[in-house]
């Protein structure tokens, strides 16, 4: 299978491009590479490399800068994704995108299927909601896959900055009404392989296995607690620490179908979480 691999730089890009490049014929392109903005080029790199299916790992991720940068976080999520949907169309190239937990408001409270009712909270959100819809318009042969509460080593996230900021500070305050599922990006890069060599096209949901959710400050006292780490640690609520983007209260997506049509099994999030402190 030949894998054209976009946003290769990224957090989640890097593993994946680890993961799939020892079976497959990677081709991986960064930001600077290949910019998914860029029809034109965007349309020349696909023909010219022939790939049996693109995976896109390229995003506006800063949640809360895109409440203010609204055009380029569109540009990127929303219409960089449309190009990719109607070159892959035209091209007989299967799409694999990468979406999110933020796409769902937050109110429901047991966890969201690939069925349920998208409604995002913030800008961010409404981008990648965009990028969905362009790609269930436009194409036959997709998967999108979301995810929630990513961690991996090349790139700054939750885990990392918990680590750094608890080796600064005696008492850490972080919220506890949020509740969601961490995920690896090991985790998830092995679930992509599994789902794209499944052939069950359509929107999955793959996380780290929480069986209900935790909050923050769960993820958090985890963290601390395989860190060795003697920093105090105090629940708060998300009024407590204004943001400028919303965040759904709730978020815990439902990975069943995942698991039931591609026998992909998540692993516990203490256990990825462990595993990935343990590398570091
Ligand atoms: N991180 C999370 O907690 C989380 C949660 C749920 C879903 N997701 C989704 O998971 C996917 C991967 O996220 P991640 O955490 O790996 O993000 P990331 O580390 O920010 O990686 C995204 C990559 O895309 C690149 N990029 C930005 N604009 C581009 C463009 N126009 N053309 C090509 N590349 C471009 C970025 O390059 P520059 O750095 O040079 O801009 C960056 O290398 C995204 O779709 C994200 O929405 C993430």
């Amino acid at each position: 299978m030949r894998i054209i691999i976009t946003g290769a730089g990224g957090m989640l890009g890097h593993d994946l491009v680890k993961t799939l490049e020892v079976r497959y014929d990677v081709v991986a392109f960064d930001h600077k590479g290949l910019d998914i903005t860029d029809r034109i080029r965007l349309k020349d790199v696909i023909i010219s490399e022939s790939p049996d299916i693109l995976i896109n790992c390229a995003a506006y991720t800063q949640v809360d800068r895109a409440e203010e940068d609204r055009e380029k976080a569109f540009m990127v999520n929303g219409l960089g994704v449309q190009n990719l949907a109607l070159i892959c169309e035209q091209q007989g190239v299967a799409l694999c995108h990468i979406s999110t937990d933020y796409v769902f408001d937050g109110n429901k409270r047991t966890p969201y299927t690939p069925f349920d009712n998208t409604s995002p909270v913030n800008y961010y959100g409404y981008t990648k909601l965009a990028g969905e819809q362009y790609i269930k318009w436009f194409m036959k042969r997709f998967y999108i896959v979301r995810t929630s509460w990513l961690y991996g080593k090349n790139g700054s996230n939750f885990v990392k900055t918990i680590i750094r900021v608890s080796q600064e500070r005696d008492q850490l305050r972080v919220v506890n009404d949020q509740i969601g599922s961490p995920t690896c990006t090991v985790t998830l890069a092995r679930a992509i392989e599994q789902i794209i060599l499944s052939e069950v096209y359509g929107v999955h949901h793959v996380t780290d296995r929480t069986e209900g959710g935790i909050s923050w400050y769960d993820f958090a006292r985890a963290i601390l607690d395989l860190t060795g780490s003697k920093t105090m640690l105090v629940p708060i609520t998300t009024e407590e620490y204004p943001t400028a983007a919303r965040r759904p209260a709730y978020s815990v997506l439902d990975t069943s179908f995942t698991e039931f049509s591609t026998g992909y099994n998540p692993p516990d999030w203490y256990d990825s979480l462990k595993e990935f402190i343990e590398s570091l």
